[in-house]
């Protein structure tokens, strides 16, 4: 029987040497990679993976020039808020990982708005990781943790792996079982570092914006020839 991942995690990238290759702007690459998205919701609902999380803008990426920081933040909100309605309809959940204290107000409230809308959605769960990285996910929990600690409602010696779990921004998401990251690049950049323990990797060469419904298949295909052994023998 075909293995099929309950966890899929995404690092999108390529999307500016997607659009580089085609002679257009970097800009044209991220609005191609959302129809990418798009693509693998779908394909992701059809093959029955349980939560698809993407990494759509990291900590580091407002180190980007304004013009693409700006850009990157209004196709999101734009693509997300479009596309609620269709996503309500499929049964998809969407979440939000990250850091939530540098957006505007206006875009705050928008994601508190789309995931209450969505809350009901059992087919999916999309996490959408957004001013996100690892290290500061686990920093804002190791806060949470000492805090709970000086509070006395926690021993130092009752902490242990399910009790950080519990304070991640993933707390009660399985661990991703396949991380993917597109465009040939072979390293995580601070995505998923403690969830992503035990998770296969697969990095094609495609670009982002390349990957859609078939280049999915293929990852599963990837995904269900591997052997996972977790330490064990
Ligand atoms: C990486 O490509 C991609 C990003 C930093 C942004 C990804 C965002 C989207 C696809 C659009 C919005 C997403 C959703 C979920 C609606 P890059 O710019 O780093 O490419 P490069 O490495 O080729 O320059």
């Amino acid at each position: 029987m075909e293995k099929i991942p309950a966890h899929i995690a995404i690092i999108m990238d390529g999307n500016g040497r997607w659009a580089k290759a085609q002679g257009k702007e970097r800009y044209e690459g991220h609005i191609e990679g959302v129809a990418s998205v798009k693509a693998c919701i779908k394909a992701a609902r059809k093959h029955g993976v349980r939560y698809l999380t993407l990494y759509a803008f990291s900590t580091e990426n407002w180190g980007r020039p304004q013009a693409e920081v700006e850009a990157l933040m209004q196709l999101f909100c734009k693509s997300v808020t479009k596309e609620t309605p269709e996503l309500i309809e499929q049964g998809v959940q969407v979440r939000f990982i990250g850091r939530r204290d540098r957006f505007s107000e206006e875009v705050r409230e928008r994601l508190l708005h789309i995931e209450s809308s969505t809350a009901e959605g059992d087919k999916l769960t999309l996490v959408l990781a957004f001013d996100y990285s690892s290290r500061d996910e686990l920093v804002r929990a190791i806060r949470k943790v000492a805090e709970r600690v000086q509070n006395g409602e926690l021993k130092a010696e009752e902490i242990d792996d399910a009790v950080i779990s519990a304070h991640l921004d993933t707390a009660d998401m399985p661990d991703p079982d396949l991380v993917i990251r597109t465009s040939g690049e072979c390293r995580l950049s601070n995505f998923m570092l403690w969830q992503a323990s035990y998770a296969e990797m697969y990095f094609p060469q495609t670009m982002w914006p390349d990957f859609r419904e078939e280049a999915f298949a293929k990852a599963l295909e990837v995904y269900a020839e591997r052997d996972r052994r977790y330490g064990l023998l």
